[in-house]
């Protein structure tokens, strides 16, 4: 589906506290020492117009939420809803997720991390820009505590067929449990602005939950 442009956030809001650019982060990247609050990070690849991290920052959470957008217009549209709700335990990154889960998180820093409808990249020759490859989900799994979840949800069938068999192939997930969406109370009711796309179109939601099982060595192993 094209997408139209982002709005563009109002220009006397302060996004200095929630947006972050990626080429401007330490390595490593410790996701804790963004946040005011001490508390289990969560962080959101793909963020898109920023409705999973407004409203699962929302109600006092005691989460924090860290989104990774690799759009500009899409981060400064989040950086912009964040500032304007004064939600301090939620940030932006702007960047690519996969070079910050591969190469600038350290090991299980992460309570948990959220895939909603990633690009499909539908040409044979683009598939390789796809973000839920195997070595994606490898350091997905490092970066993530034992038990903590990896929430994937797209409305591509053979994306997310592909998807659980890579993230059974790294050996670090338990099997894939299903997740459900209730009926939304309200217009913007949905995980995210994709969802309620998708679900008003009528079409179909592939969502899974993936518990991070492994021990620290055997991501190791994997990864050797
Ligand atoms: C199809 S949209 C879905 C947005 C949102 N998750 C939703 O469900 O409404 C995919 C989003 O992922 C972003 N994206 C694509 N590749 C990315 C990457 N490598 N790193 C970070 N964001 C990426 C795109 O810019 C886009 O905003």
């Amino acid at each position: 589906m094209p997408r139209r442009p982002p709005r563009k956030p109002d220009a006397t809001l302060d996004l200095s506290s929630h947006l972050l650019l990626l080429e401007s982060l330490p390595d490593p990247f410790d996701p804790t020492g963004v946040f005011p609050r001490p508390g289990p990070v969560e962080l959101e690849v793909g963020s898109g117009k920023g409705l999973f991290l407004s409203s699962a920052s929302a109600a006092g959470s005691e989460r924090n939420f860290l989104g990774v957008e690799i759009a500009v217009g899409y981060a400064r549209l989040c950086a912009g809803k964040l500032a304007a709700g004064g939600r301090d335990n939620a940030r932006i990154i702007q960047g690519d997720a996969g070079f910050l889960v591969r190469s600038l998180l350290p090991d299980a820093c992460l309570a948990g991390m959220h895939v909603y409808f990633p690009d499909p990249w539908w040409k044979a020759r683009h598939r390789k820009r796809r973000v839920l490859s195997e070595p994606f989900l490898v350091h997905a799994g490092r970066v993530l505590k034992p038990g903590a979840v990896l929430h994937v949800w797209t409305d591509v069938e053979e994306y997310f067929t592909e998807a659980m068999a890579a993230a059974r192939a790294t050996g670090l997930f338990a099997a894939a449990r299903g997740e459900e969406a209730g009926e939304p109370a309200h217009d913007l009711d949905y995980r995210t602005h994709f969802e309620r796309r998708t679900r008003l179109a009528g079409l179909p939601v592939w969502r899974a939950a993936l518990e991070r099982t492994a021990e620290p060595s055997a991501v190791r192993r994997v990864m050797s």
